[in-house]
């Protein structure tokens, strides 16, 4: 039963299995607590092509009578949107929970659950979850046998390369190897680093080399020319989880695979950022917290257009929906969409987000 398991998350995720179709580039929208829950994910996928999975922010506190609060069911409302398969992802270190979490989405109709290692908050990390648990194989090996033992719909890990140090990795993958995760995706940061610094090719080189399940590469792809960098360098992979540079820019995958895109950028953008508000309103049901959710979001976005800065402070003061609403006719009147083609250059935001 469960090589039975291994071999269909192989067959539908495993680039290199033999009975395989084509080489074909994946990109998977990463998990942002806050930002890409259900409505956004919905939203997003109707206007954009060229993502393959999305990604659920993490689940935590998984009770043991699996009673999820109405809020947080709804977010499990779809096991995929616009044909685009959904994987919900979980936080914990608790096996127990893990199990209960992975049978709970089974009978919802998920394929797959994500395991959170790579969280680098140290409220998360200093309790050994996240990435806080990556110092510790022993204990990742211990939860893994027991929940790979009960668990039947795709097991994938996030993790990054490490908490304290990079060479952490090296010990965890023969214990992915061993438990034959069906997907390993890798931000090539350690935990410490938080979002500071580079991404780690080497060390995620040489992590890959002696990998032998799926690896999906994750880090500081904001633009095409980033992607064709990494993507030269790791010409064995063919997924890439994309969180900050897809948020700033929702047509990079398709500007990555080369699929058609409409000539008018700005106008999507425009239509995009109003579905997404009207859709958030009619969730929280007029709640003003639908405007924190749309400012933590354009953050990102703003970074697309020819001023981020001023583009952002039209926005961030506004705390009735009015004052939003004409701060977007402003943003669309007065400032263009360059998107991550037209950016000077690659690389950190232009705002700070922590
Ligand atoms: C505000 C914020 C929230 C995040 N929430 C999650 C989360 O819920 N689960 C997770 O695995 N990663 C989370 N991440 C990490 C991203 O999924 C991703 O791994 C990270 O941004 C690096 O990818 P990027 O360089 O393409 O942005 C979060 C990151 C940020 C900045």
């Amino acid at each position: 039963m469960k090589y039975e398991r291994y071999d269909d998350c192989h067959s539908i995720l495993n680039p290199n299995s033999k009975s395989l179709k084509p080489l074909t580039t994946s990109i998977y929208l990463a998990p942002f607590q806050g930002i890409t829950g259900v409505t956004f994910r919905k939203v997003y996928s109707s206007h954009f092509q060229g993502v393959d999975k999305l990604y659920t922010p993490f689940f935590t506190a998984i009770n043991s009578e699996l009673k999820l609060p109405a809020r947080k069911l709804n977010e499990l409302g779809h096991v995929s949107e616009n044909g685009v398969d959904v994987v919900p992802q979980i936080l914990s270190k608790d096996a127990d929970e893990i199990i209960r979490f992975a049978q709970f989405c089974e009978k919802l109709g998920f394929k797959e659950l994500n395991w959170n290692m790579g969280c680098p908050y140290p409220m998360v990390a200093n309790k050994k979850r996240g990435s806080g648990m990556l110092p510790y194989p022993e204990m990742v090996d211990e939860i893994l046998q027991k929940v790979m033992a009960e668990t039947n719909i795709c097991f994938s890990v996030k993790c990054r390369l490490g908490y304290f140090s990079p060479d952490e990795i090296y010990k965890l993958t023969p214990v992915f190897n061993h438990h034959k995760i069906s997907e390993l995706t890798i931000h090539a940061r350690i935990g410490k680093q938080l979002y500071t610094g580079e991404p780690d090719l080497e060390t995620f080189g040489k992590a890959l080399s002696l990998l032998k399940i799926p690896v999906v590469y994750n880090g500081d792809i904001f633009s095409l020319n980033d992607f064709q960098r990494v993507s030269n360098h790791f010409p064995a992979i063919n997924t890439w989880m994309i969180g900050r540079g897809l948020l700033s820019d929702p047509f990079l995958p398709a500007i990555i695979k080369g699929l058609p895109i409409e000539t008018d950028r700005q106008a999507a953008i425009r239509r995009f950022i109003d579905e997404l508000y009207s859709a958030y309103r009619m969730q929280l049901n007029d709640n003003p917290a639908v405007l924190g959710i749309l400012k933590e979001y354009w953050h990102y976005l703003a970074e697309s257009f020819n001023n981020p800065h001023k583009v952002f402070k039209k926005l961030k003061k506004a705390k009735k929906f009015d004052e939003y609403e004409t701060g977007v006719d402003a943003v669309f009147r007065e400032y263009e969409w360059v998107g991550s083609e037209g950016k000077m250059q690659s690389g950190e935001p232009a705002i700070s987000l922590f």
